[in-house]
């Protein structure tokens, strides 16, 4: 069959190698639902100004769902000849009803088709992300009243730092996965308007709606620049470094809970229908699905790599290069909906190893920072304070004691401005109790973020 993109200019055949190295029906037939919605409000929209007559509009509109459900049940063949999932849908319709079927592609190209099915394509997994992420972080948030009473230590440079409530572990992480809802929320509204009328490049001599079609695809505004909008691809650039991020704060989460789940550590349990035995070792449960979490999420960054790459040398307008931009943003959906599917339900099914923690949290001196602040609570200078508790903190561990088991005397030798009363800072407990600004992990200000999120997530 001769492709419908030949028009009489070609006196030769595509060549069959060219049409397998062309082809983009394997990837693309996954925008059929936006491409005949496409075409049908296009169809409607012609019909409206006058391009079409109703009878025709009304044939190719049933034609159209008689092969979205086709499409939807298997029963219409991809070939490679024709290229794409526009130019299946354009014949199939072409196929069955003839030269009214010639008429739907009046005013319009396969560049604006392309991009506007794409743009409807990438909201809605969008959305579906979003959904997800709010999955995730109420996962996250489910844990929080259970775990309040565990303490953990927090870490920099992977040594320990400060001690903190688990809860406030899990509400770092609800905050990243926020800021990464915000993110989609801001990149949608560049997803959303409508390129459905630039045509090729030029934009039509033909007295078509713009706004019309817009509308009725649910877009909020139609571009302003034909030859701009023929060449954009920012809205998948930015929705591809959403997705990066998203990978990189799963990755991140991923690495501490593998670290957590070792004899070393032993902080945490993760369930065991998300983790996968040895072939020859029989004591192995190892976490692969966080493994995979952290492996897939290089996918996920190199296909925001590639998208960058692709456009970066391309001449105003539409490129046939652009064709490649979508098997990395599929994947880069795909990968990251998989992630987070698999996160929610480790993440509110993991069980905390509270005595093992426990057992461990007064080594490390997680409570000299809170003893150098009550030092300065009694006028010491902070320069000073750090240094005197540094030397403090050598002698407990010359002894191999944490802080609140030094007696009172050794304790002023190095400081005589500290009494008695310092021990109630002391030890991990005490020292939490003793925070008190905002976002920090004091246990009322961790119980204020608790309820914020609880009323937010409603
Ligand atoms: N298969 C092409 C793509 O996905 C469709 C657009 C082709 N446009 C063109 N002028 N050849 O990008």
């Amino acid at each position: 069959m001769k492709s419908p993109s030949r028009s009489g200019v070609f006196q030769a055949s595509t060549d069959e190698r060219l049409e397998a190295f062309a082809e983009s029906i394997s990837f693309d037939s996954r925008l059929y639902r936006q491409d005949i919605r496409g075409s049908i409000a296009h169809a409607e929209m012609l019909s409206n100004v006058g391009l079409l007559t109703e009878e025709e509009f009304s044939l190719i509109r049933d034609t159209l769902v008689e092969i979205q459900s086709e499409i939807d049940n298997d029963q219409l063949p991809f070939r490679f000849e024709l290229e794409d999932i526009h130019m299946h849908v354009e014949q199939a319709l072409i196929d069955r009803i003839g030269d009214v079927g010639r008429k739907l592609h009046t005013a319009r190209s396969r560049n604006d088709q392309v991009s506007t099915d794409i743009r409807m394509w990438v909201r809605e997994a969008l959305d579906g992300i979003d959904a997800r992420l709010e999955t995730l972080q109420r996962a996250f948030l489910s844990r929080c009243d259970g775990d309040f009473e565990t303490i953990l230590p927090a870490y920099t440079h992977l040594q320990r730092a400060q001690p903190v409530l688990a809860p406030h572990y899990w509400l770092a992480y609800i905050e990243k996965f926020q800021r990464d809802r915000e993110r989609i929320a801001d990149c949608r509204r560049r997803v959303n308007q409508c390129s459905l009328g630039i045509a090729a490049v030029a934009g039509t001599t033909l007295p078509i709606d713009r706004e019309q079609t817009a509308r009725q695809l649910g877009f909020e505004g139609v571009t302003a620049n034909s030859l701009d909008t023929s060449s954009d691809r920012d809205f998948m650039l930015e929705s591809a470094f959403v997705l990066a991020t998203i990978a990189s704060h799963l990755s991140g989460w991923a690495e501490e809970w593998i670290l957590w789940s070792t004899v070393e550590y032993n902080f945490i349990k993760i369930p065991q229908q998300f983790c996968t035995g040895s072939s020859i070792m029989p004591q192995k449960v190892n976490p692969d699905t966080l493994e995979l979490t952290r492996g897939k999420s290089a996918r996920v960054m190199g296909n925001l790599q590639t998208l960058m790459l692709l456009v970066k040398n391309l001449p105003l307008a539409y490129n046939r290069d652009l064709q490649e931009d979508k098997p990395p943003l599929f994947d880069s959906f795909d990968t990251v909906q998989a992630m987070l599917e698999l996160a929610a339900p480790i993440v509110s099914g993991s069980e905390l190893q509270r005595e093992a923690i426990e057992s461990r949290l007064e080594r490390g001196y997680l409570d000299a920072t809170t003893l150098m602040e009550w030092m300065i609570d009694k006028g010491v200078p902070q320069r000073r304070a750090h240094h005197l508790v540094g030397a403090i903190v050598g002698e407990a561990m010359q002894r191999d004691v944490p802080l609140a088991e030094l007696p009172l005397e050794l304790l002023q030798n190095h400081a005589p401005e500290i009494d008695a009363t310092v021990f109630d800072s002391l030890g991990c407990k005490n020292s939490v109790a003793a925070f008190v600004s905002y976002g920090s992990t004091a246990p009322d200000q961790v119980r204020l973020q608790i309820d914020r999120w609880k009323t937010k997530l409603k």
